[in-house]
């Protein structure tokens, strides 16, 4: 498996992991309305390959097909952090925060934060982050409950 940097012409593979991530993972944690108002499967794909391009993602491939990606933003938000429904629970999410913490490195990064899902909350837990706040953000109308998480990056893990 490869993590390497996103290229514009991944964006619509990207789309499929968001979409398999949330239908097949998070799904077990949120009901069929709220997969729907955060899924939004109609997204527009220009509008879809936009946002990638600005979040410049990391992506994992194994034997050519994604099954991954994760971004790290200059102030250290991690804004996308999703992996294929069936890839999941095999390591491919701990090689994608690795390289998120050498590139935080890197950039002199001395703190991450996300609005982390119900579903991922174990995942970022096990790689050393806290949960700062229970937040009830409001979706297409739909309620999606996450916690804002953190981790300082000068403490040892
Ligand atoms: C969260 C996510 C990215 C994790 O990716 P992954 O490739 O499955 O993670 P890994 O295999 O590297 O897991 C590493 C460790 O994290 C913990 N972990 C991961 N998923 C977990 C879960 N669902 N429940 C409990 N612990 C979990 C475990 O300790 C795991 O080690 P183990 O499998 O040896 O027990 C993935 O499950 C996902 O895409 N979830 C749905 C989308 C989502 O909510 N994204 C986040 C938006 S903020």
């Amino acid at each position: 498996m490869e993590i390497r940097r996103f290229r514009v012409e991944d964006a619509s593979a990207l789309f499929q992991v968001f979409l398999s991530s949330i239908h097949d993972i998070a799904s077990r944690d949120y009901t069929a309305a709220q997969v729907e108002a955060w899924a939004q499967a109609d997204r527009a794909p220009e509008v879809w390959a936009s946002r990638m391009r600005e979040l410049q993602p990391f992506v994992a491939e194994a034997k050519g097909k994604i099954i991954g990606y994760a971004d790290i933003q200059p102030n250290g938000y991690i804004d996308h952090f999703f992996v294929s429904g069936a890839q999941s629970r095999q390591g491919v999410g701990t090689l994608l925060m690795s390289r998120i913490h050498d590139e935080a490195r890197l950039l002199g990064i001395s703190q991450l934060t996300a609005d982390v899902s119900t579903s991922a909350e174990p995942f970022f837990l096990h790689h050393g982050f806290q949960v700062v706040e229970r937040r009830f953000p409001i979706r297409r109308g739909v309620m999606l409950q996450n916690s804002l998480m953190r981790k300082d990056l000068h403490r040892k893990p």
